[in-house]
């Protein structure tokens, strides 16, 4: 694991896709024209500049960030933030590895890689000590990007830890081996707090909450907070909470809005300024085997997530995030969703 400080280098082209247009006359144009006062055009504005930004070197850890993306509740977008976070970290110029630890193998199969019950995956790192530098594949399409898989193997691992020396902590002395430099290490934990959420919590400092702004949004989270305390108690004095992100927001809702405010009075600083927005082209990017950022680099989801990826970033070195920023992406969200969405 890397442990330089450094600031990272801005990336050539980060994003694939055209950047440049041609004119018709042979030269093509990095700008782009003005774009109409329209809400969509504001928005594709935005969405222009950010993508300008994703390149734009993000001051990097001085140490590997190890961040559990864990919520037991299922479905509230802990595979979707852990694959789009850790895109637009790399897309930041960061280097950066997803663990997938849920056995539905959702996170490989968003990141296009292969998971096939075959291919060397992390329930041999886990139950076979097998080195994680012989599981982890690069990501096609961002650079920067790693994933260790998971294949359907992982389902009987709960069980098959149980009688395994260490068996919580197996994924940190794995991670502790690997000599790769990364500045991130996003976990994404399968939704139940057994052995394979444990391993993720003795291996991470931080976790981090993703909370779908739905009904019952907050049920549930009594308990994982409290196996974070037993696991700070017993296992990785590290531990703590560093950030919760609101996702599928829908603006035109009340009861976004509403379990917004609850849970911002409840966590207060954790809350990242930056929610994500309800959207299609997010929940339409894995069955291409992309993250939002490729499948459409100017969507508000894209943008959700280049922008939350940046808060937390420099977050993690105590600069203080420029929030008028989120509230412009906002309110473009809401254009969106609204407009041409
Ligand atoms: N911002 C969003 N807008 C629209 N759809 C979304 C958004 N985030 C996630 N989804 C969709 O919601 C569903 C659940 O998301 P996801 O798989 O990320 O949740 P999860 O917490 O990992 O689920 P599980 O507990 O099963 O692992 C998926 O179909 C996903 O595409
Ligand atoms: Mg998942």
């Amino acid at each position: 694991m890397r442990s330089d400080a450094n600031i990272a280098g801005p990336m050539t082209d980060p994003v694939p896709g055209p950047r440049t247009e041609s004119v018709g006359d042979g030269v093509s144009r990095e700008t782009p024209p003005p774009m109409d006062d329209t809400p969509i055009g504001r928005a594709a504005q935005l969405a222009v500049e950010a993508l300008g930004r994703a390149g734009e070197g993000l001051p990097r850890p001085d140490r590997t960030r190890v961040i559990v993306v864990a919520n037991q509740k299922g479905g509230v977008g802990k595979t979707t933030t852990t694959v789009n976070l850790a895109a637009s970290l790399a897309l930041h110029g960061a280097r950066v590895l997803v663990v997938d630890l849920d056995p539905q193998g959702n996170a490989s199969t968003a990141l296009g890689i292969d998971h096939h019950s075959d291919v060397p995956s992390i329930y041999d790192v886990l139950v076979e000590s097998r080195p994680l530098s012989e599981v982890v594949q690069p990501v096609p399409d961002v650079e920067g990007l790693f994933c260790a898989p998971a294949t359907i193997d992982l389902a009987g691992a709960e069980i098959e830890l149980v009688s395994l020396v260490a068996r919580e902590s197996r994924l940190q002395r794995a991670i502790q081996a690997y000599e790769q430099p990364l500045d991130y290490i996003l976990i994404d934990c399968p939704p139940s707090l057994g052995l394979l959420t444990v391993n993720a919590m003795v291996a991470g400092a931080e976790v981090l909450i993703p909370i779908q702004c739905e009904y019952y949004a907050l049920e549930g989270l009594g308990q994982l907070l409290r196996n974070v305390d037993l696991v700070r108690g017993h296992l990785n004095p590290d531990l703590h909470v560093s950030t919760i992100l609101l996702t599928m927001y829908d603006g035109r809702t009340r009861l976004a809005s509403q379990v917004a405010e609850e849970v911002r009075t409840h966590f207060g600083k954790e809350v990242l300024r930056t929610s994500i927005p309800r959207s299609v082209r997010i929940s339409e990017a894995p069955s291409y085997g992309q993250t939002v950022l490729t499948y459409d680099p100017g969507s508000s989801g894209s943008l959700s997530y280049l922008e939350a990826a940046r808060e937390i970033a420099l977050r993690g070195v105590g600069v203080h995030y420029e929030a008028q920023h989120a509230h412009a992406i906002q309110n473009s969200q809401q254009n969106v969703s609204e407009g041409i969405q």
